[in-house]
């Protein structure tokens, strides 16, 4: 059982004020009845809901963006470390993990899903999923740094990076578009090219968007759009 109103947070609707308007207004209809109570209770996999008439399809996959901070790290459990996964709070669920890795001082977005599908595709250097990272450097970024890194650089593996798209910001700030997801990969390619990353956070990964509103440490489940964008990968 669910309240009315976090379902509709969760799902995206809005925030918990606006989702309390919208109950208020006699928006929101569970199977055939206009519900004006916020605290209604509901059972997802059974009730239906609707949203200005639209009925919202029940999600069988949770999907979560996080503001990753710095300090925790990426794994679903550790003896020593607080994880990523410490951080869902009661959302937290035995099936939930993040996809992909990002460094104990990596802030940023994280996806959390428990579709092992979706994972194993996004994760699969084939999808070439487009990951942009805002990245500061100890040293200014010069135009050689910046032609090594778009053309792809020699991190020790047995194949050079694949091309990056750079955006340069200040002389010591960029945006960062790469296609895989080598370990330590951004820090190993400004190593390569003579600078050091000093600040790492991931702003997109595909067409997910890391939500300005979020805090550091807060997630939020992704809008049904968002996990469209997201599932246009499995049936490539
Ligand atoms: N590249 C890195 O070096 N670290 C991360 O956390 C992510 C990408």
């Amino acid at each position: 059982m669910i309240r009315l109103d976090k379902f509709l947070c969760d799902y995206g609707i809005g925030t918990r004020s606006q989702v309390k308007e919208f109950i208020k207004k006699g928006q929101i209809q569970v199977n055939d009845q206009v519900v004006k109570k916020p605290d209604f209770k509901l059972v997802e996999e059974k009730d239906s809901v609707f949203y200005q008439g639209k009925e919202l399809a029940y999600q069988s996959f949770y999907y979560y963006m996080l503001h990753k901070p710095m300090g925790v790290i990426t794994a679903t459990e550790d003896k020593r470390e607080k994880t990523v996964m410490d951080l869902m709070g009661s959302d937290r669920k035995k099936n939930l993990f993040p996809v992909g890795r990002l460094d104990k001082d990596t802030e940023g977005l994280l996806l959390i899903t428990d579709n092992g599908e979706l994972a194993h595709q996004l994760l699969s250097p084939k999808k070439n999923v487009p990951k942009t990272y805002y990245v500061e450097t100890a040293e200014a970024i010069s135009e050689e740094m910046i032609t090594m890194l778009t053309q792809g650089v020699d991190i020790g593996e047995k194949e050079a990076t694949k091309p990056a798209l750079v955006e340069i910001l200040t002389p010591t700030s960029l945006h960062l578009t790469i296609t895989e997801g080598k370990f330590h990969q951004v820090k190993r390619m400004l190593k390569a090219v003579n600078n050091k990353v000093t600040y790492l956070k991931r702003i997109s990964m595909g067409e997910l968007v890391l939500d300005p509103s979020l805090e550091k440490g807060q997630f939020r489940r992704l809008t049904e759009e968002e996990i469209g964008s997201l599932e246009k990968y499995i049936q490539r």
